[in-house]
């Protein structure tokens, strides 16, 4: 029995994930995997209405889950980053979500940005380390709101934190049963201390694993060669700010935040999958949102509960989706969200009837 928590969250966060969990449910019920999904209250009306994000008791019972499936949360009638901070920030610091994992897979060519360049071209992960850094919130002012004002902000890196997220890119390059690469991406060259501690600490890692190959660029180069040569990539290994910056773009190779998904992942406690998108209040309660990218997410929650062929079976189904152009307005469809969700069961069952 697999325990999911699903936290619907803000704008169209239940609108998108509603399409997923209908997703997850019909592949559960075919393949007689027996989930339990419970439902958790987060979010901007709890906030407004309580005072609350997520209280100790919330995050007591989340323990008891095996992965988290969350929509977004934010929302305009709340202060930026108290949500944020307050439900996201939060489930990734409590239960130690180590590893964020954006894989970066082009589905059509026809969404690719770049000429020249598709399916085989684009089709990497990236391991972003999502707990330290410069994202622990370590600084402070000092004569604040002054003209002699100083603010720093400063970038902790642990051995054991660095370790481990190496030690998963090279794990995961391992499993995904290609020719494995590793990339590393730093800055070494400028941040001469946290750096080289990635550098060294990479070295070290790379001699387990005999069968995966590595390599390294610095983060001002990668941007240059994600766009110019995205092919040479297997699994990029990167701390929390750089891995926050590429994954945005890499979102964009693969055809934009409609198809981005992310998983935030402690290999050994509770993970959480999500589209990469946030709430869209402005089309929130439309029936518009692009629902792809939770679906998605809910492929990534499969491969991690160890389903990993009902994994590629959705992505082959939003692939069709793509061709068919069974599409949202954001991607240049006229469905409703409703309809793409209903495109995909509809296309599952097919192929239940084809058996
Ligand atoms: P956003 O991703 O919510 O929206 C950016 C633009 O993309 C908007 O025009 C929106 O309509 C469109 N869009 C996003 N997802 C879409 C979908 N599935 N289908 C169709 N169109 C879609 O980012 P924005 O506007 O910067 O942030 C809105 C709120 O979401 C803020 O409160 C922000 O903090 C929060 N947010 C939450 C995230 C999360 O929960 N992981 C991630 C990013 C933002
Ligand atoms: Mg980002």
């Amino acid at each position: 029995m697999h325990k999911i928590a699903l936290i619907p969250g803000d704008g169209i966060g239940p609108e998108v994930t509603a399409e997923g969990v209908k997703v997850l449910k019909y592949l559960a019920k075919k393949n007689d995997i027996k989930i339990q999904i419970d439902k958790f209250n987060a979010g901007a009306n709890r906030y407004l209405e309580t005072g609350e994000t997520l209280n100790e008791e919330d995050l007591n019972k989340l323990a008891q889950y095996d992965a988290i499936y969350l929509g977004a949360v934010g929302d305009p009638r709340v202060p930026a980053g108290i949500l944020e901070k307050g439900i996201l920030l939060k489930l990734r610091f409590y239960f130690d979500m180590y590893v964020n994992l954006r894989p970066v897979k082009l589905l059509d060519k026809r969404y690719s940005p770049l000429k020249g360049k598709g399916k085989e071209d684009i089709n990497f992960t990236v391991v972003r380390e999502n707990t330290e850094g410069i994202y622990t919130g370590l600084g402070g002012f000092f004569k604040k709101d002054t003209l002699d004002e100083v603010a720093t902000q400063e970038m902790l890196n642990t051995r054991k934190g660095v370790e481990r997220v190496i030690r998963y890119a090279f794990d995961y390059a391992e499993r995904r049963g290609r020719e494995p690469k590793v990339t590393l991406c730093d800055k070494s060259n400028v941040l001469t201390f946290s750096h080289n501690l990635w550098q060294r600490t990479f070295a070290d890692v790379k001699k387990d694993f005999e069968n995966v190959n590595s390599d390294h660029y610095l983060v001002d180069a990668i941007t240059m060669k994600m766009v110019r040569n995205p092919e040479i990539f297997d699994i990029i290994v990167s701390c929390n700010l750089f891995g926050d910056i590429i994954t945005d773009l890499g979102a964009e190779l693969q055809g934009g935040m409609g198809l981005a998904v992310s998983g935030n992942i402690n290999p050994e406690g509770v993970s959480m999958f999500e589209p990469v998108h946030g709430s869209a209040p402005d089309i929130a309660g439309n029936n518009t949102a692009n629902p792809l990218a939770a679906i998605l997410a809910v492929g990534m929650l499969l491969d991690y509960l160890a389903y990993p062929e009902l994994a590629s079976l959705l992505e082959d189904k939003v692939s069709e989706a793509l061709q068919a152009d069974k599409l949202t307005p954001d991607m240049g469809g006229n469905l409703s969200t409703e309809d793409v969700g209903d495109y995909i069961i509809k296309s599952l069952e097919e192929d239940e009837d084809d058996e």
